[in-house]
């Protein structure tokens, strides 16, 4: 096992303060009932950014993880942050939030790997430290897939929610932190889910418009079986380049969009849903902010803590999906 270059030393979340359940959805015209949306996803409800944006979220979250690692913003090497709903398209996400938390003597970028942007950011700061470019870094998952969600797909919409996650990297000493990394990525499947208007290739126009190409268009079942497939892979390769099992390991947390793709992922990696954490019921499926936000829960709960074996996976657009063994 490698000796570890990069520790979490703090999570954070930030949430709206709108929580809309699974029967709210009958106020806006959706036929769906809470029996579908619980029994073919484990979601009962999700918070929605009405008058928060990203950038507030994603302050929030690093504020409080900043705070748990003793840190101020002004201390940070690099923000990496993950994200497939910025608030604005130009420039970064990262350097919005740079500016919101005064992160003045940071180099701050967008990671664009969608629901598996956490692993690949932390994946890439700790590629920073190791090389001497950075010593302490902030990664930062957030989105606010309100704004980029068909309102009238009854298919789509019922599965995401907002929020941010954030964790602060420092420096290892000891026997903590990041023990393997494995990030990979499928751009032939990149049709299956993405937002194919309102970029380059189809910029606004009222055509967009009128096809709502601007919104998050997904073939549900291919993705399904794709995120097991592609989260069970990731498992096993970070696990082996751990040189561990999923016996050796205190807690999976993994990406929250689906409690059946989480059940199928667990299963293959040989966890028993007790070592699981899911808290996909509450928050739904928030993309890149889904696996900081667990993590910051778990610890919160007391299920994870100092010196407790995690294993991380992803699996998002692109597709792209990834994993990491971390000891906290
Ligand atoms: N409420 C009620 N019925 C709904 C519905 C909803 N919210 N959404 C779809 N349906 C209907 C469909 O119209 C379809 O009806 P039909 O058979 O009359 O045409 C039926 O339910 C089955 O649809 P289907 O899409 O085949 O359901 P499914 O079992 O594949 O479940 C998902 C749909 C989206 C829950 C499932 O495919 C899934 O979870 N996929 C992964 C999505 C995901 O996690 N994406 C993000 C990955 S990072």
């Amino acid at each position: 096992m490698k000796r570890p270059l990069a520790y979490i030393a703090g999570t954070g979340r930030g949430l709206p303060a709108t929580v809309m359940t699974n029967f709210d959805f009958a106020k806006i015209g959706i036929e769906t009932t809470d029996e579908w949306i619980t029994d073919r996803t484990g979601i009962k409800q999700r918070y929605i950014a009405k008058t928060e944006s990203a950038t507030d979220l994603a302050a929030a979250a690093s504020r409080r993880a900043m705070e748990k690692a003793g840190i101020t913003a002004g201390e940070l090497d690099v923000i990496v942050l993950g994200t497939a709903s910025p608030d604005r398209l130009l420039p970064s996400a990262a350097v919005d939030l740079q500016a919101a938390l005064g992160a003045g003597r940071a180099a701050a970028f967008d990671i664009g790997a969608a629901c598996a942007g956490f692993i690949y950011g932390v994946t890439v700061a700790e590629a920073l430290m190791c090389t001497g470019n950075a010593e302490t870094a902030l990664v930062v998952g957030v989105e606010k897939l309100s704004a980029i969600t068909d309102w009238t797909d009854r298919s789509t919409c019922v599965l995401f929610g907002d929020g941010a996650g954030a964790a602060v990297l420092k420096r290892s000493k000891q026997h903590r932190g990041i023990l393997s990394t494995f990030i990979r990525s499928d751009g032939s499947l990149g049709d299956l889910l993405c937002r194919p208007g309102g970029g380059a290739r189809e910029p606004f126009s009222q055509n967009v418009l009128d096809t709502r190409s601007q919104y998050i268009k997904m073939n549900g079942r291919e993705v399904f079986k794709n995120a097991v497939r592609s989260m069970s892979e990731a498992s096993a390769r970070a696990l082996d380049a751990a040189k561990l099992t999923g016996t050796d390991i205190d807690l999976m947390i993994p990406h929250q969009a689906n409690i059946r793709i989480i059940e199928s992922t667990a299963k293959y990696a040989n966890i028993p849903m007790d070592k699981v954490f899911v808290d996909v019921d509450k928050y739904g499926n928030t993309s890149a902010a889904s696996i900081p936000i667990a993590l910051d829960e778990a610890i919160e709960q007391g299920r994870a803590g100092e010196g407790s074996l995690v294993l991380l996976v992803g699996f998002g657009a692109g597709f792209t999906w990834g994993s990491m063994v971390v000891r906290l």
